[in-house]
């Protein structure tokens, strides 16, 4: 099975009140690692790269790696850009083999953003791609995105509708009030379902995808404490919030801090177990693993898609 979009993925989890995990790639045993917990919960994927990712791996061997995975695992596995802020890395990665791109044209004005969306739509579709946007501003500090809480902004529905039609997008990223990064909420954890509701009714059946979604689960609590470096103290979206918003309109759940923070706690607690180890295989091997149980984790507690890859 090649790659595929995640059109057939989203209709499906739609209609089944789960979500599809969009887990951010950087190397090849982040790539393993999850694909791994796919398999093992015969779960479909999304691998998603964003513009650091690029940087950091180049694309070709970002893109090797997932055609890959697909081939290695038979899973139906989508290629997805995330954050993608201009129509010509879009375009680069239509061209370069991804099934999905996301355009964050969510700085600029309503129309400025409808503009650079729709001439993306117009290319990807041409292409056989579908394109993911967003409306309203999340919050958060990662590589290529930085909003500061001032600049951050809920999703209007009152301007879903005109958007949607307007621009033709596929699926939709919106603003309810989960950030990026390891640290998300100062008091308590809140999220507007009443937006998310209200968004849902205005777009019946349209796939809605949730950002800033890591929960720092539980029982990585205590090895992120101990192994964490600057991550103690980490608080993401509790789980029974992301479950529930995976039963309502939202069809695709990112997923990267996480991955990040069992990756680092990981190698961490190895060091200090064995400093004087120095081959690569050794300290990587738990670090894949550990991206195999956070995956397994989110697919089955979270997201609910596992079993789902061929029903
Ligand atoms: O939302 C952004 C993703 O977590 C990617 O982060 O830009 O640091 O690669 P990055
Ligand atoms: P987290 O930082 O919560 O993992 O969010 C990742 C994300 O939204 C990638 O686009
Ligand atoms: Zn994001």
């Amino acid at each position: 099975m090649p790659l595929v979009t995640s059109t057939e993925m989203f209709k499906k989890a739609y209609e089944g009140g789960y979500a599809i995990g969009a887990f951010n790639v950087n190397n090849m045993e982040i790539i393993q690692g999850i694909v791994e917990a796919g398999k093992l919960e015969q779960a479909p994927l999304i691998l998603q790269v964003s513009s650091g990712a690029r940087k950091y791996a180049n694309p070709i061997y970002l893109t090797k790696m997932v055609e890959a995975a697909v081939e290695e695992s038979g899973l139906p596995i989508c290629l997805h850009l995330d954050h993608g802020d201009t129509y010509e890395l879009c375009k680069d990665c239509v061209d370069k083999g991804f099934t999905s791109v996301m355009i964050d044209a969510s700085k600029h004005s309503f129309e400025e953003n409808i503009k650079i969306t729709r001439n993306v739509v117009e290319y990807a579709h041409d292409h056989g791609v579908v394109v993911e946007a967003e409306l309203g501003r999340l919050a958060g500090v990662e590589d290529a995105v930085n909003v500061s809480e001032k600049d951050s902004s809920y999703t209007d529905p009152d301007q879903v509708q005109e958007f949607v039609t307007r621009t033709g997008v596929d699926s939709l990223a919106i603003a309810i009030g989960t950030s990026h990064g390891a640290y998300k909420f100062k008091g308590e954890p809140k999220l507007r379902f009443d937006i998310l509701e209200e968004v849902g009714k205005r777009l019946p059946g349209f796939p809605i995808v949730l950002h800033g979604a890591s929960s720092v689960p539980q029982y990585l609590t205590e090895q992120i404490n101990e192994y964490g470096g600057d991550m103690p103290g980490a608080r993401g979206v509790p789980e029974e919030m992301l479950r529930q918003a995976a039963t309502m309109a939202v069809c695709k759940i990112n997923i990267d801090s996480d991955i990040r923070m069992a990756v680092t706690a990981t190698i961490r607690k190895y060091f200090k177990e064995n400093p004087s180890h120095f081959d690569p295989r050794q300290y990587l091997g738990p670090a894949r693993q550990a991206v195999t149980d956070i995956v397994r984790h989110k697919l089955v507690n979270v997201l609910g898609c596992n079993g789902k890859a061929f029903n």
